[in-house]
């Protein structure tokens, strides 16, 4: 028996996961891969976050500027309360990751200011760094280290190479979860049921869905797919960030927003810099806006290519220009040293690719979900921090924050008062589950726990996982038959899954791109139901490319519901932004309404 799951390594899991070992309870952290093989270990830019030590001279920062810079970021769809609090909490968030281990650059030796970056839509150079450019890695071998030396004392029960198949409840609350060890040829074990009175996840995104992506190769959108199963809801899945700058070449890799925030610019294959063209911030406006004008000018012309310069950043004196990027963007340098790329001296060809999933499962501003018990943090969660579109370096700062708000809160005996809770909400009606998902953020209320419906025989709850979705804008209901439209499509491959969401979903979005996308993954969703048991994939590739079905599947879905154009979400047939559109719109799965 363990007191919580966390499923999970990342910032967000293992800040869960070491706040509530700290304070006693017994933790058991699993995942599917080794423990460092996450999406912070890869986080370049860095942490933004308010702290006091700024060097002479540069413009004051201040909570509301922090705040309102995401605001406008997110496009409507933040809710301020959240971001006001998480902002508050972010010299919190640095004190505990130095305290843990992490040692973010400073200007000269230990006791002065922090180095602090620019990045694109932030008002003022607010953005810590560790290593360079290996703000990520530097945590995540910190808390690493952490967790190793908590599970030598046992402190930690620590499961690698595991794969968590379903979180299971009772009906009211969730009781554990369903795991199966991966094996070393990839195949998966049998399944063993690991109970608990808490499951965090913390499991990433979902950039595998894109043929171009930012993400490591464990992103396949997880969480959001138990989380559905559950019964919990998710929102806001048709916002997927694109970065612009990742390397345009085989074995791509993100290159940092903080390039340009060090002065580097975009130019076009005829060397014009055409971001002056398209907004008066050019290389520094925000993410959205750039990743849509680099992709516009790749698939513009038939030799469409887009180039970063780094000629155009001024070096400290003392340096040449190649010392100073080696210096500064120490992890990028190398890997462009070993694509054969001198980038002190040439251009770097660059593309847009999949980056970060804004959408995600409904928490509260304290990290619950709509199911008791169930709790979710990082890049699978969506706590109403990032609205349509992150802003730059806000995802350590908001998987840090919410990562320790939930060690902290299921450690405490308060999961008592949690539960009786859940079960006077047991007694709504099923049908009660159909109210309207979407409404106004002003009008939001933290999410209550909700029972999911559907079997309440915790073995065979994550069978029963319908793969179809309904949800209501403020408008209109969506279809929710998984089968009404589908069509014979070639057979299922992760490349065919990647493609089709690149075309149909991707940067430019349009009605007909994303029936045809919806179509698509439907037949595979429907050819793989009729072939397989849903809960007993043969391998992991299986079980994450099923995952990647159900979020590729619900994010079409949600993106073909969203007919205006906001934040990271593009439509081409919809280029306005709809002020009536400035919702929130929330899913849950299909069999949740089945009474
Ligand atoms: C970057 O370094 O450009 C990425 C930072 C982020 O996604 O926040």
């Amino acid at each position: 028996m363990t007191d919580v799951i966390v499923v999970g390594s990342g910032v967000a899991g293992l800040s869960a996961a070491l706040s509530a070992a700290e304070t006693g309870a017994r933790v058991t952290v699993i995942t599917k891969a080794s423990l460092t093989l996450t999406a912070t270990d890869r986080a370049q830019g860095g942490m933004a976050a308010m702290t006091s030590s700024l060097p002479d001279g540069q413009p004051k920062d201040s909570v509301q500027l922090h705040v309102q810079d995401t605001l406008v970021a997110g496009a409507g769809l933040c809710e301020p309360p959240v971001v006001q609090g998480v902002v508050q909490d972010s010299a919190d968030a640095v004190r505990d990751l130095t305290d843990r281990g992490v040692a973010f650059d400073r200007v000269a030796g230990p006791g002065s200011p922090w180095v602090q970056g620019l990045e694109a839509a932030h008002s003022v150079s607010r953005i810590l760094h560790a290593g360079g450019d290996a703000t990520g890695h530097a945590i995540q071998e910190a808390l690493s280290a952490r967790t190793r030396d908590a599970a030598a004392v046992g402190d930690i029960r620590l499961m690698e190479y595991t794969l968590v198949t379903g979180v299971l409840t009772d009906g009211q609350h969730a009781i554990g979860v369903t795991i199966r060890p991966v094996l070393s040829d990839g195949q998966l074990g049998a399944e063993e049921f690991l109970a608990a009175d808490h499951v965090v996840l913390a499991t990433g995104g979902a950039g595998q869905l894109y043929p171009y992506t930012t993400n490591p190769e464990v992103a396949t959108g997880d969480g959001i797919a138990l989380a559905l199963r559950a019964g919990a809801e998710v929102r806001d899945l048709e916002f997927f960030q694109f970065h612009p700058t990742a390397l345009a070449a085989p074995g791509s890799f993100l290159i940092s927003e903080a390039v340009r925030g060090e002065g580097a610019v975009l130019r076009d294959q005829h060397g014009h810099r055409f971001m002056t063209d398209v907004d008066p911030r050019a290389e520094l406006a925000p993410r959205d806006v750039v990743a849509r004008a680099v992709f516009a000018v790749r698939t513009g012309s038939p030799n469409g290519a887009v180039y970063l310069d780094c000629s155009t950043i001024p070096v400290p004196e003392g340096l040449s220009r190649a010392e100073f990027l080696a210096r500064r963007f120490p992890t990028i340098d190398a890997s462009l040293k070993a694509h054969g790329i001198d980038w002190s001296t040439e251009l770097v060809p660059v593309s847009p690719a999949a980056h970060y999933h804004m959408g995600g499962i409904v928490t509260d501003e304290l990290g619950h979900t709509t199911v008791a018990g169930l709790w979710a943090a990082g890049e699978c969660s969506s706590t109403g921090m990032h609205g349509a579109n992150r802003l730059a370096s806000n995802s350590l700062l908001e998987a840090a924050i919410f990562g320790r708000r939930i060690g902290e809160l299921v450690a405490e005996p308060w999961s008592g008062a949690q539960r009786a809770s859940s079960s006077s909400d047991s007694e709504r009606a099923p049908h009660e589950v159909l109210r309207p998902l979407a409404r106004s953020r002003q009008e939001q209320e933290p999410p209550t726990p909700r029972q999911p419906s559907g079997s309440t025989d915790p073995l065979h709850a994550a069978e029963d996982s319908a793969l179809s979705y309904t949800g209501r804008t403020a408008e209109k209901q969506i279809d929710p038959s998984p089968t009404g439209s589908v069509e014979p499509t070639e057979s299922f491959s992760r490349e065919a899954l990647q493609h089709t969401m690149w075309q149909g979903a991707g940067v430019f979005r349009t009605a007909e791109g994303l029936e045809q996308a919806k179509a698509r993954l439907e037949g595979w969703l429907a050819a793989s139901s009729a072939v397989a048991d849903a809960s007993a994939p043969e391998t992991l590739a299986d079980a994450e490319n099923r995952n990647l079905l159900t979020v590729g599947h619900a994010l079409a879905t949600a993106a073909l519901a969203r007919t205006e154009s906001r934040g990271a979400h593009q439509r081409a047939d919809y280029p306005a932004t709809d002020p009536l559109q400035a919702v929130s719109t929330g899913w849950v799965a299909a069999r949740s309404v089945t009474p």
